[in-house]
């Protein structure tokens, strides 16, 4: 018995090393290796940066190529150009995601948006879609914007009263944490309460599992065992989320009026009715991850550059000042900058684009498999790869950008004919096409206050002296983050 199921392991290890070293199409994209492993295929080349890995990946096989991650045939592409050709021009032929176990149990069975098959994805993108522009972000949000920045400046004032550093990633997430809140669920907590710090555990807990790193995930064999394992034994992260949404449907429910829904949340839950709780409850905590995470890492990534380019920051900080100072109808802005302020402060813009093009947070968005076979940039895609985009390569390629790996706002500031800032068909921190961020514009905003206000009103520097810079060395995850660090606080 234990010789024949060896023999037929064996037989199938041999089946497997042939299926991912033969060719399927004579026009694949090119290999990054001549050679893939049975069952892991490239897996354990990727190292703990991938981001960086497939950047190398692509400068000695080009901006699209194909490796094996486990079990999954995978194209990644960086040029921008057949980035849009997959995800803008030919996305429906790209929906789905890979039906790996961690997404499948995280997102219940597709159900939310992110990971949602094309006709629950319609469903939700057109309900949270016309939702953010009923609810016209443009009037609505500011007054939370600003409240939200006030709460901020009021505990960072603290902690520079009390002699402490100020520990950068635990101020972004709960700043982000509760503009998702009351922006999608009229809800919001004070930075002391102990609920807030319980939610951004679970938070956190939902982006420590690697991406691409799992061996359980993409190895065919092993995704059954791993698939019984997280759903009924272990359980995931986003199950404690989902017990707080369940909290909020309750509240929201006790007084909810359908002729005046309040929030995006009471749209949602008007929407789906009684007939699909756990659907109202995906789309809830889905909204909440997505929201909260890149918005907070991408802001953790610009406190930590202005500290590492102290020149930068002083020129962020006497952009702002002019601006509060120029502005003599500034009764109701209580010395802090707002959203109307924005126009005037091209060089601050400049610093928070550069840092998303250097760090972009969500650096692979989310990977699709191909429904059909399909020409993408005059290689055939076949039918069941995968696809990725890497952004980390796509931000630092020669082509469109000039000394890639240098930290330069100036990039962003020539200005072209029309008087119009210059852009970059080779920026893309949101992804592109249909299911690009829903959030771009919210998180525009709350960064562009968030950020300004605290380098109004104070200098960070490194702990250590200008000398010793804060460790910029990335960690990899579902978003790409910065170690956790501190800076010191000087008043302005
Ligand atoms: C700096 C902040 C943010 C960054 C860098 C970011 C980036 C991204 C990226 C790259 C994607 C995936 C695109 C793809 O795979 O094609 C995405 C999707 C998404 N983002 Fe964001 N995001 C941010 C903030 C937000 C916020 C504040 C919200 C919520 C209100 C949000 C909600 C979503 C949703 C729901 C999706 C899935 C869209 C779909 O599949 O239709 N994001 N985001």
């Amino acid at each position: 018995m234990f010789l024949q199921i060896l023999l037929i392991f064996i037989l199938y290890i041999v089946v497997n090393f042939i299926q991912k070293n033969r060719k399927s199409s004579s026009n694949e994209p090119p290999s990054a290796f001549s050679i893939e492993w049975p069952l892991v295929g490239s897996l354990f080349r990727l190292g703990i940066r991938p981001h960086q890995t497939l950047t190398k990946w692509a400068e000695k096989s080009g901006p699209i190529f194909k490796f094996y991650m486990g079990d999954y045939k995978t194209v990644c592409v960086s040029d921008p150009q057949m980035i849009r050709e997959i995800w803008h021009i030919n996305m429906d032929n790209f929906h789905d995601v890979p039906a790996i176990p961690t997404m499948r149990v995280v997102s219940g069975d597709f159900s939310n948006i992110a990971m949602a098959r094309e006709y629950r994805w319609r469903r939700n993108r057109n309900l949270c879609a016309n939702t953010f522009s009923k609810m016209n972000l443009k009037t609505t949000s500011p007054p939370v914007l600003n409240n939200q920045c006030k709460l901020l400046m009021k505990y960072i004032d603290k902690i520079y009263e009390s002699g402490s550093l100020f520990k950068v990633q635990e101020f972004m997430k709960r700043y982000s944490v509760n503009i998702i809140l009351e922006v999608v669920f009229s809800s919001k907590m004070d930075y002391e309460d102990k609920r807030l710090d319980k939610l951004i555990q679970l938070t956190n807990q939902n982006f420590v599992n690697n991406q691409t790193g799992n061996i359980m995930d993409v190895v065919s064999i092993l995704q059954p065992f791993y698939y019984i394992w997280i759903k009924y034994i272990t359980g995931v992260p986003v199950d404690g989320l989902k017990a707080y949404m369940n909290e909020l449907l309750q509240e929201h429910k006790k007084d909810l009026n359908p002729e005046k829904p309040r929030d995006l949340y009471d749209q949602i839950i008007l929407d789906y009715g009684d007939e699909d709780v756990e659907g109202i409850l995906r789309l809830g905590v889905d909204l909440y991850l997505t929201g909260v995470e890149a918005g907070a890492v991408a802001m953790e990534w610009v406190l930590l550059y202005v500290t590492n380019y102290p020149e930068i920051q002083q020129k962020v900080y006497e952009e702002l000042k002019k601006v509060l100072a120029d502005d003599v109808d500034d009764s109701d802005n209580n010395g802090m900058i707002n959203l109307k302020h924005r126009i005037n402060c091209p060089y601050t813009l400049a610093v928070i684009k550069e840092v998303m093009r250097v760090a972009p947070a969500a650096v692979f968005g989310l990977p699709r498999i191909a429904k059909e076979d399909v020409e993408i940039g005059g290689y055939t895609v076949t039918k069941g790869t995968q696809v990725m985009m890497n952004l980390h390569s796509t931000h630092h390629d020669k082509r469109f950008y000039e000394d890639p790996y240098v930290f330069d706002p100036n990039r962003w500031l020539f200005e072209d004919d029309n008087n119009r800032k210059a852009n970059n068909m080779a920026f893309l921190p949101y992804g592109v096409g249909p299911r690009s961020c829903i959030g771009q514009h919210l998180s525009n905003d709350f960064m562009f206050i968030g950020i300004s206000n605290i380098l109004l009103n104070y200098n960070l520097t490194s702990p250590n002296g200008q000398n010793h810079l804060i460790d910029d060395t990335p960690i990899f995850g579902l978003t790409v983050r910065s170690k956790p660090f501190s800076v010191k606080l000087e008043k302005r």
